[in-house]
């Protein structure tokens, strides 16, 4: 009997032996920094030529892996695997499927502090969001399994006299999994197994900027004995191997995590019927987000601040949900702004794998380029209130950024920068504030700070977004308890860790028999 679901809890690392676990993990990681890593199609490792380093964001010198790089070829041969195993695999009891799920998970957890250490080397993660990466791919692995044990004998229908009707999921097919670098295990993982315990194989191509998490995880999945070809593991570039997979007439569903270009232009091309295609495509796509933390006059103002900083400046700002756009009541403004700027101020950044800093690296140079190029934007739109600086000699490292006074419109206010900066904007009252936070083409998370039950209403009802939290960030979404996703160009409005996320990668069978 599988007991109910309960999320990974977070550890404390106040605690010494918490601490020592965390510095094993790091040093068992140090260890094998460097390796190549090989893709893995059919159940066979391939080395090519062409590989894909993978650095450490917080040391740019320090290599964490090499991994083979898939081409067109190796991709076709990867989808010919698939195709195979998934013969065999959609036959497999939905109970066998799950508890490879159910074992990986076990393995995870055992393990649970390398691979939280291999996240502050590969993505620069402080050690409590690793932890949580970490702890949310344990969740994925638990939820899912449970939740295709409820789906196993499909749902009940009505059947007259004489007449028995069913109603079964029934996998797709071969399915393309994309996943992004800013939850490189969790998502990436969330995503792979979310279809493969529906009963569909895969073929996983992660971000290349942390593809040994990736390569990590594939060897856990082996070792809970998940059957040749059922995962195919194929790092490659975007354009080259991403392009040819989602054109690919024998795929039958994407699953795509990633900003909002390259989820619609994966959108549009799937959406062409190609020669030797016998189905429409299914897309699921989890984009990015410009989220907002709404102040209310009648407000716990340290809590306020307290979010807004936490929200914006967690994992340096790089989160889907991340707080990028403040929105306070004139009334109480530069109360909230003085005290974000003050916490902002007591913030500790530098290499991650120091317990200590609050903050590490952003993920690489383009990152780094692109967040400098807003800060500036912001110098021109805004009042730079602190932060603004990048350093980028050993690192990639930019300093917590506010800027106060911005209009509802500025580009700073519109687009995602996905680094540690948040934009201030002041309204008249609650109504305008929540009419700002609705201002953009995402809808991903927002959070609302009042103590004003009917404006609590208000916002439940007209702040348009996937995730809306009350007093408190808008930032760490808990599997099987936020379900998570969004809105608008936020995505396909599906919900990661949710009741109904499975059926997107099932079709629904009706079978009726008389008798
Ligand atoms: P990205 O779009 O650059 O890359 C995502 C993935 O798409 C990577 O694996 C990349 O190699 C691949 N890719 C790139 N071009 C492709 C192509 N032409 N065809 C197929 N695949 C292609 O995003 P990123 O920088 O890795 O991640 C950050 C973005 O992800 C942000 O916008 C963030 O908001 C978003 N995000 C959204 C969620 C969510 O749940 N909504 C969660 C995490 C991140
Ligand atoms: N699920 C992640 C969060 O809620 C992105 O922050």
């Amino acid at each position: 009997m599988v007991q109910s679901y309960k999320h990974e809890p977070f550890t404390d690392f106040s605690h010494d032996t918490n601490k020592n676990d965390y510095l094993t993990g790091l040093k068992t990681v140090q260890a094998y920094l460097g390796q190549d890593y090989d893709l893995l199609i059919g159940g066979e490792r391939i080395s090519t030529e062409d590989k894909i380093v993978s650095y450490n964001p917080a040391n740019k010198q320090e290599v964490i892996g090499r991994v083979s790089k898939a081409n067109r070829e190796l991709a076709e041969q990867a989808m010919k695997a698939a195709d195979h195993a998934f013969n065999i695999w959609k036959k497999v009891k939905p109970e066998v499927r799950a508890d490879v799920l159910f074992k990986a998970a076990a393995i995870i957890r055992r393990r649970k502090h390398e691979f939280s250490a291999l996240l502050t080397k590969e993505a620069g993660k402080p050690w409590n969001e690793a932890d949580a990466d970490t702890a949310e791919a344990i969740d994925f692995l638990e939820f899912y399994g449970r939740q295709m044990l409820k789906l196993k004998d499909g749902i009940p229908v009505q059947s007259r006299a004489n007449e028995y009707n069913r109603y079964d999921y029934i996998p797709l097919g071969v399915g393309i999994i994309i996943s992004p670098w800013n939850f490189p295990f969790a998502i990436m993982a969330g995503t792979a197994v979310a279809a493969i315990v529906t009963g569909n194989t895969i073929l996983l191509k992660p971000a290349s900027t942390t593809p040994v998490a990736a390569a990590k995880f594939v060897e856990v999945m082996e070792e809970a004995g998940l059957p040749k070809g059922v995962l195919n593991y194929v790092p490659g570039s975007g354009a080259e191997v991403g392009d040819f997979l989602v054109d690919h007439p024998r795929t039958r569903f994407i699953s795509f995590t990633g900003s909002r270009d390259v989820g619609t232009r994966i959108f549009e091309r799937a959406s062409k019927v190609n020669e030797g295609q016998i189905w429409l495509k299914r897309v699921i796509a989890e984009m990015g987000g410009k989220d907002t933390i709404v102040v209310d006059k009648e407000a716990d103002l340290d809590l306020a601040a307290q979010s807004i900083v936490k929200s914006a400046f967690g994992f340096s700002g790089q989160k889907c949900s991340a707080c990028s756009r403040a929105v306070v009541v004139e009334d109480v403004y530069d109360e909230v702004l003085n005290r974000a700027v003050e916490l902002t101020k007591e913030l500790t950044i530098g290499n991650p794998e120091e317990q200590s800093n609050f903050m590490g690296p952003v993920i690489d140079h383009n990152a780094y380029k692109k967040i400098m190029e807003y800060i500036e934007i912001g110098k021109q739109e805004g009042r730079l209130m602190t932060g603004g600086a990048g350093d980028d000699s050993t690192g990639f490292f930019i300093k917590p950024t506010i800027f106060a006074d911005l209009d509802p419109n500025a580009r700073i206010m519109q687009e995602e920068i996905f680094g540690p900066v948040v934009a201030f904007s002041k309204a008249r009252d609650f109504d305008q504030a929540i009419e700002i936070a609705n201002n953009t083409e995402y809808g991903l998370t927002g959070a609302v700070i009042t103590k004003n039950r009917m404006n609590m209403e208000k916002a439940r009802e007209h702040f348009h977004v996937g995730n809306l939290y009350f007093n408190r960030g808008c930032t760490g979404a808990i599997v099987g308890y936020q379900p998570f996703g969004g809105f608008n160009m936020s995505g396909t409005d599906s919900k990661a860790g949710g009741p109904d996320y499975l059926l997107l990668h099932m079709q629904g069978k009706t079978t009726s028999e008389m008798y």
